[in-house]
């Protein structure tokens, strides 16, 4: 009797004792887990009423695109090439949000490869264009004669050829294949990261070409601001190596005078839309250069840095950073300048660990950049991830290019993921999204936020997002001010908007 006694309290105390357990074991993983999301991009937003409203509408269809696919892997489309679902993307009611959302700045951009290929193909109508066919290679070159360039084939008007053929909307479709990556055909994308670099370079060889023409050049840039500027983006950072522009009477310009030039379109534009912010301007040279190169351009840059103070940010190398020089080889020329003119350099765009490239973010962070362009393989170095997050050094990711140019292919295992996480001082961009056929921004974002950061990142995220693009832009602090004021005002009816339209 009393053994059974006994054993009745002993089940009570021991039952209590589990749910007791089970209690602050909930407690401390509940506590764990909002710990996580505190952490990361955008925990520490506090959302409006109205704000937590929208994020519902908007949290709902982002779980819905996403968990259908945990029963079908082989569906989700983040899992496969960019170029696979780039044209879908418009369907999913997330992206159509994020095309409406104000986005503040774009901080990672080169110049000639911001506009699309179908604006591209409407300003080769234009007169005095020729063109040299070889294979599968274009160049365009604007001259009153027949250029005395040289050209394996011969140099024939475009308007002359388009014009001999049958199908002039089938002859467009071809010429727009020189302008950009993006194509259907699986056999067109390559498998490793140098022949995808090969055909990349061979379009921006092809587009340079074409856009040296000043008039041109005045005319795509303004259009590139256009398409920015209707994908919601107020200001842009711009990289630009230092082209000499020419005129058809011959005249060939200093390498000041494209400088001036995007001074000059960009006030127009801004003429035009004045909720426009502006450009700045970071000079860039190619990494295949030399050192002598090097003190060239950046004596250029010095007098452009006094002579627009407010178009000029820095300066940074481009180029495949596995096969071209690493930022060691110009120590001499940039730690000559360091301190006097700020850094934008890219760094760890590989895949490489350990090798020269994968080193040069220790360069890069030593000669205090101020952000990072990349830094994919940031990932693999704590110490180097500790003193990005200590001094604030933001690090621009670009998530498609990364696809396209073969770092990564199924998205979710982007290292942006960690980064996101860790609550690291990220901004998002798109590095050339004429050479992909992406949305300058908007494609970036949809893909970063649905395939990449946490199920749970919320509009907490993409509201921290677009402040860090104009927190680390190279804005003084006045502007930034002022940008985030004029932000949060368009953000607001972002907010309604997304209330009205998507309940
Ligand atoms: C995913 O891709 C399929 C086609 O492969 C498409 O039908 C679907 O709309 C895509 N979903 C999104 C959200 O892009
Ligand atoms: C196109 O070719 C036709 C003859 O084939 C000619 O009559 C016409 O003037 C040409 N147009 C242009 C714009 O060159
Ligand atoms: C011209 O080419 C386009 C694109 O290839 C095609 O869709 C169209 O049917 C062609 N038109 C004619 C008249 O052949
Ligand atoms: C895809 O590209 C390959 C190689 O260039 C070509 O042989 C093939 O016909 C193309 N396929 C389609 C459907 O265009
Ligand atoms: C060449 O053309 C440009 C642009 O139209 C003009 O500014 C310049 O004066 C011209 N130079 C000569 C030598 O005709
Ligand atoms: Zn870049």
């Amino acid at each position: 009797m009393y053994s059974i006694v006994i054993q009745y309290v002993l089940f009570m105390l021991c039952a209590q004792n589990i749910a007791r357990n089970i209690q602050n074991y909930n407690i401390e993983r509940a506590k764990l887990l909002e710990e996580e999301l505190t952490i990361q991009v955008g925990g520490n937003i506090k959302l409006s009423d109205e704000e937590n409203v929208a994020n519902d509408i908007l949290m709902q269809y982002k779980q819905r695109e996403l968990d259908e696919f945990i029963q079908n892997p082989k569906y989700f489309n983040f899992s496969r090439h960019y170029f696979t679902y780039k044209d879908d993307i418009e369907k999913s009611e997330v992206y159509q949000i994020i095309k409406r959302m104000p986005k503040g700045a774009a901080l990672h951009v080169h110049s000639s490869l911001m506009l699309s290929a179908e604006r591209l193909v409407a300003l080769t109508y234009e007169d005095h264009l020729y063109a040299c066919f070889v294979d599968d290679d274009l160049k365009l070159h604007f001259s009153v004669t027949v250029p005395q360039r040289p050209c394996s084939s011969k140099w024939q008007l475009l308007a002359d050829v388009r014009n001999s053929t049958e199908n002039i909307t089938a002859f467009d479709q071809n010429l727009k294949k020189h302008f950009t990556l993006y194509s259907r055909n699986e056999s067109d994308w390559k498998n490793d990261i140098n022949s995808n670099w090969k055909r990349f370079n061979k379009v921006c060889h092809t587009i340079k070409g074409f856009i040296a023409y000043r008039p041109i050049r005045e005319r795509f840039f303004y259009e590139a601001l256009k398409e920015f500027y209707n994908d919601k983006i107020m200001y842009i950072e711009v990289r630009s190596s230092l082209p000499n522009l020419y005129e058809l009477n011959g005249t060939v310009h200093d390498l000041t005078h494209m400088p001036r030039i995007y001074n000059k379109v960009a006030k127009q534009f801004k003429k035009e839309h004045p909720d426009f912010i502006g450009i700045k301007l970071i000079v860039t040279m190619h990494r295949a250069k030399n050192v002598a190169k090097m003190f060239e351009i950046i004596e250029v840059a010095k007098q452009l840095n006094t002579e627009f103070p407010d178009l000029f940010a820095g300066f940074d190398l481009v180029g495949q950073e596995d096969l071209g020089k690493p930022l060691m080889d110009f120590l001499p020329a940039l730690a000559e300048v360091e301190g006097e003119m700020n850094f934008y350099f890219h760094g760890g765009e590989t895949n490489w660990y350990g090798m020269a490239t994968d080193e040069n973010l220790l360069d890069a962070i030593l000669l205090g950049t101020k952000r990072i362009g990349h830094g994919y393989a940031l990932i693999k170095h704590p110490s180097l991830l500790a003193l990005v997050k200590s001094r604030d050094i933001a690090i621009e990711v670009n998530v498609i290019s990364n696809i396209v140019l073969s770092l990564v292919s199924d998205v979710r295992n982007h290292p942006l993921a960690s980064y996101l996480a860790l609550g690291m001082p990220v901004v998002l961009s798109s590095d050339d999204p004429g050479a992909w056929g992406a949305d300058p921004l908007s494609h970036d974002f949809y893909i970063a936020f649905v395939g990449i950061a946490s199920r749970r990142a919320d509009l907490r995220m993409l509201k921290q997002l677009v402040i860090n693009s104009i927190k680390y832009s190279a804005l003084n602090a006045d502007d930034k001010t002022k940008f985030i004021t004029e932000l949060l005002r368009e953000w607001d009816i972002f907010i309604k908007d997304i209330i009205t339209n998507f309940k």
